[in-house]
């Protein structure tokens, strides 16, 4: 074999197939037959790439598996004789070469560990002239989330069904067909599908016709695709209806039949979200229909393939008398996302996934844009700033990274899909548009899209179409209203985006802005904010902030942009008070030094309402913050808290409740009653006016509905007695009707917690969840199973419920005080089962691993978490980001408890006995 290695090396080497290190045979990688591998990286080589895929896949749901067969049509780029390309776990057979001057059979190599095949020519493929690969495969349908596989669903009468579909983002394409994997090999696509009479099948295009095959079989052939990237096939074969609508465009909604008739609402939105991206993009959405498709067993929450996006069943799925008002604007959020991407993603795609957020930051950001504009009774904007409160979180640590990463394997893909790149992308975005004003970025945005339309992108080329917008000649094509725009307006034309936005997207972290006002010097400084107790950690990061803030004699926003490590402002008089980062559209925190956070907490004292409930969401946010860095006492961040009890929009309240109570669960999971009731007792009293006040029904807006569920929930929670009275009141109601008294969607939450406490109301939810066909009211259901104190960890739960649920039930019995151990144990010894299902570095083992453990503050936790992740190979996921992130909010915790568990005693202590007083 050593005769074969050298000729084979020799072979490449004349060639000329860059060969990394130089033809040594010996540092090859060797195939599974024992014979080199000729190529020694990841990525696929640039040598040649595909231009057509015509696809037949025949699935068999009752053997589980399919087989295919894949015809490509290639575009050589350089001479070869060599082809890679991608091909996860499957069979291949019959690999033929069909050349201009014949068919002949290839030698395929494989290469597990890379996921790749290579197909070995005895002739060389000449630059320029067509080739095409044709290959059989065979594989089992997956048992996990990803590449084309197993989803199954009981019928009322109990009758299992199965069905198939895929999920190829990021790297699981080449788990269902051989095919060149990444992003930037973008070709179009002949899907050809077999199934029985029984099954429908749905891809990415419309069906042209159906073919009798013999034996009774049926192939259904779709329309070619339009040029795009393999991430974004899909198919799906089932026993599915659909309802559909045509208006611009031809839009279904699919799902099981027994839940049809909760699509009408998903099919309005995805009809009115596209025409709105239509008209916002100024480019038709580009297929000649959008189906979205509900799946009983799907991992994350929705994935955009083109002309067929599939969601989650509590994603799509609505029900009007049982669906709450979040969970509206779940579902109207989701399909505002994925449909953004039909353009964003789809249409212009990153060149790799380093670049990610560029189609999931701007996904993230669009839901909110979209949403404002078409369902302004939705409020969303009153929940964006949760979004840069979350990213903050992990962007504090110094395992962040920065938005633009570099990675290669699929584990480092998958860990992408993170806050950082959602929710910090989103926020960058939102700050640039503030910054810009949203005609200006509007503009922008569209040119981009037109400009880079079926190709590429790295982030430059989206700062380079915000740059000089008015001055491009895009413009003349564009629209009026753009024209005019920029006919009215002197924009700056010296601004340079990309240098303001490499500072947010290549370093990671954000600033932390010190405002010092002396008479009418504004005094600035800017450094990292890091959770840390090493503060050269801090060193040499530098941001451009645009700035705004406003004071207590001018409300109307001021802009500043910070570029340097310290400036000074000029006020043009004294004030009593500045707010900077002015309802949070900035991406950084503010600390108020001098008197500053004092005249701060006496503004919200007696006028909360001169500043908006974005702005006190955001000084409660900031003022907890800086109390976990040392730059600010926990006194005074608890003195700011008190105004909280005059505070009724839903941010605020919401951030208040963010900011107090993991205090108390911190304490929950240490033997400290005392202090923890104590603590308790402080915020239902701040909140008890609140709570008092909120009617049992459904009335009122979007957020006032959100607000209420959360406000009885805590309540309840919490042994508030008028609450619980009430709570136990109407869940026996409900169980003595059998469940057929409808209560109020908003309450349910709070009701179904209160019933689950006995054991008796526990096993009636536990029956209704099983035969519930609201997939809304199962997963509140499910929730409040889970917040019981019931000892005995209530049998057979797993047979009942899907194992997509499972990660959210391991993390809310987690939050549970009787559960966190248990929860803990759990994970600990599903390890290796979880991780094969569920995938190293995917969201989900990440979100589990990290809130499960996240309320732990004791050294003797942080070692044995420290323990079982330090016993990890890398194979089993020791080098996966969310285990820093874990190890550094425990320790952060510690050092949390340490240093403020005197101060917060002695400031209970002293509130107690002043309310006292004033009782008397
Ligand atoms: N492209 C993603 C789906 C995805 C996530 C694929 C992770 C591969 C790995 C999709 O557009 C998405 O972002 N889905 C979100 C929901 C959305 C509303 C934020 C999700 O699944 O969480
Ligand atoms: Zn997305």
């Amino acid at each position: 074999s050593s005769f074969i290695s050298f000729t084979f090396t020799l072979e490449l080497f004349v060639l000329g197939l860059p060969l990394p290190n130089q033809g040594q045979a010996k540092d090859l990688p060797i195939a599974t037959n024992g014979q080199p591998f000729p190529w020694d990286r990841m990525r696929l080589p640039k040598t040649i790439s595909p231009l057509h895929y015509d696809l037949t896949i025949h699935p068999n749901l009752t053997t589980l598996d399919f087989t295919g067969v894949a015809r490509i049509e290639l575009d050589v780029h350089e001479d070869t004789s060599i082809i890679i390309l991608h091909a996860k776990q499957m069979q291949i057979s019959n690999v033929l070469l069909l050349a201009p001057e014949g068919i002949r059979p290839l030698h395929v190599l494989e290469y597990p560990h890379f996921h790749q095949l290579a197909l070995l020519s005895d002739s060389v493929l000449t630059k320029g002239r067509k080739y095409e690969v044709q290959l059989e495969f065979a594989a089992n349908l997956s048992d996990s989330y990803h590449g084309f596989y197993k989803s199954s669903y009981r019928t009322s009468s109990g009758e299992v069904r199965v069905m198939a579909s895929t999920q190829f983002e990021a790297t699981f394409a080449r788990a269902a067909f051989p095919c060149f994997d990444e992003p930037a090999f973008k070709a179009n696509f002949t899907i050809r599908i077999i199934r029985e009479p029984r099954h429908i099948a749905i891809s990415n295009m419309p069906k042209v016709k159906t073919v009798e095959l013999p034996g009774g079989l049926l192939e259904d052939h779709f329309d070619t695709t339009i040029k795009m990237s393999t991430y974004l096939v899909a198919y799906i074969v089932s026993d599915f209806l659909s309802v559909s609508k045509t208006t611009q465009h031809g839009i279904s909604v699919y799902a099981v039949p027994e839940k049809i008739n909760q699509t009408a609402y998903a099919l309005d939105a995805a009809v009115k979200l596209l025409d709105f991206y239509d008209n916002y993009y100024d480019i038709p959405y580009q297929l000649p229909k959008h189906d979205l498709a509900a799946i009983p067993d799907f991992q994350a929450g929705a994935m955009e393939n083109w002309g067929l996006s599939t969601y989650r069943e509590t994603g799509l799925l609505f029900d009007p008398d049982r669906s709450s008002a979040s969970d509206k604007l779940g579902i109207t959020k989701v399909i505002a996302h994925e449909l953004a991407h039909q353009w964003f993603g789809n249409l212009v795609t990153m060149e790799w996934w380093n670049d990610l957020w560029l189609k999931e930051g701007f996904a993230k950001f669009m839901e909110y844009i979209s949403l404002d504009i078409s369902y302004p009774e939705l409020h969303v904007d009153d929940f964006f700033l949760g979004k840069c409160f979350d990213a903050m979180e992990v962007d504090s640590l110094s395992s962040s990274h920065p938005v633009s990463t570099p990675v290669e394997n699929p584990m480092q893909i998958q860990e992408m899909f993170d806050d950082v790149s959602y929710d910090k992308g989103a926020c960058i975005l939102n700050m640039l548009r503030d910054f810009l004003t949203p005609e200006a970025f509007e503009i922008g945005i569209i040119q981009y899209l037109k400009r880079y339309s079926y190709q590429n992108t790295v982030s430059s080329h989206l700062w380079e179409s915000l740059t000089n917008i008015c001055s491009s000649d895009d413009l003349d094509e564009g629209r009026l209203k753009h024209r005019e725009f920029c006919a009215k307006r002197n924009l700056p034309s010296g601004l340079d985006v990309r240098a303001i936005m490499d500072t947010w997207t290549l370093q990671e972290g954000f600033p932390l802005v010190t405002v010092e006002v002396r008479g009418r010097e504004v005094r600035l400084s800017q450094e990292r904010y890091l959770k840390t107790d090493d503060p050269s950690l801090t060193e040499g990061f530098l941001w451009q902030i645009p700035l705004t803030y406003m004071t207590s004699t001018s409300n109307t926003i001021q802009r500043f942009l910070l570029k340097t490590k310290t400036d000074i402002l000029y006020l043009p008089e004294e004030v009593d008070w500045v707010k900077f980062n002015v309802d949070m559209s900035g991406y950084y925190m503010v600390h108020y030094a001098g008197e500053g956070w004092n005249s701060i907490i006496r503004l919200l004292q007696h006028n909360h309402t001169a500043l908006s409930g974005n702005d006190r969401a955001n000084l409660i946010h900031n003022v907890f913050q800086l109390v976990s860095i040392g730059k600010v006492r926990l006194d005074t961040a608890l003195e700011l808290s008190l105004y909280l009890s005059r505070e009724t929009e839903i941010m605020a309240v919401t951030q208040g409740f963010g900011e107090l109570v993991p205090l108390y669960k911190l304490m929950e999971k240490r033997d400290m009653a005392a202090l923890e009731n104590q603590m308790k007792g402080y915020i239902v009293d701040l909140f008890r006016g609140l709570i008092d006040r909120q009617e049992w029904t459904d009335s009122g807006s979007v957020s006032e509905r959100v607000l209420r569920s959360y406000l009885l929930l805590f309540a309840c929670v919490r042994n508030y007695a008028p609450c619980v009275t009430k709570a136990t009141q109407l869940f026996n109601k409900w169980k003595d009707s059998d469940g057929t008294l409808s209560l109020p969607v908003d309450i349910t939450m709070a009701v179904f917690v209160i019933g689950a406490r006995t054991p008796e109301g526990w096993d009636f939810l536990f029956e209704k969840y099983r035969h519930s066909m609201q997939m809304s009211v199962k997963s509140r259901m499910k929730t409040a199973m889970t917040v019981t104190s019931l000892q005995d960890n209530r049998a057979s739960y797993g047979e009942v419920m899907k194992t997509q649920d499972l990660p959210g039930v391991v993390v809310s019995v987690s939050k549970n005080p009787h559960g966190y151990k248990l929860a803990w144990d759990f994970l600990r010894a599903n390890w290796h089962t979880l991780i094969k299902k569920f995938d190293l570095g995917s969201s989900t083992i990440s979100h589990m691993v990290t809130q499960v453990t996240n309320q732990y503050s004791t050294r003797e936790m942080l070692d044995e978490v420290r323990s079982f992740f330090g016993s990890l190979t890398e194979e089993t996921g020791s080098e996966m980001r969310c285990i820093q992130q874990t190890y550094e909010t425990i320790e952060d915790n510690i050092r949390w408890m340490d240093t403020n568990l005197p101060l917060l005693q002695a400031w209970l202590n002293k509130r107690s006995h002043k309310v006292a007083h004033e009782d008397l």
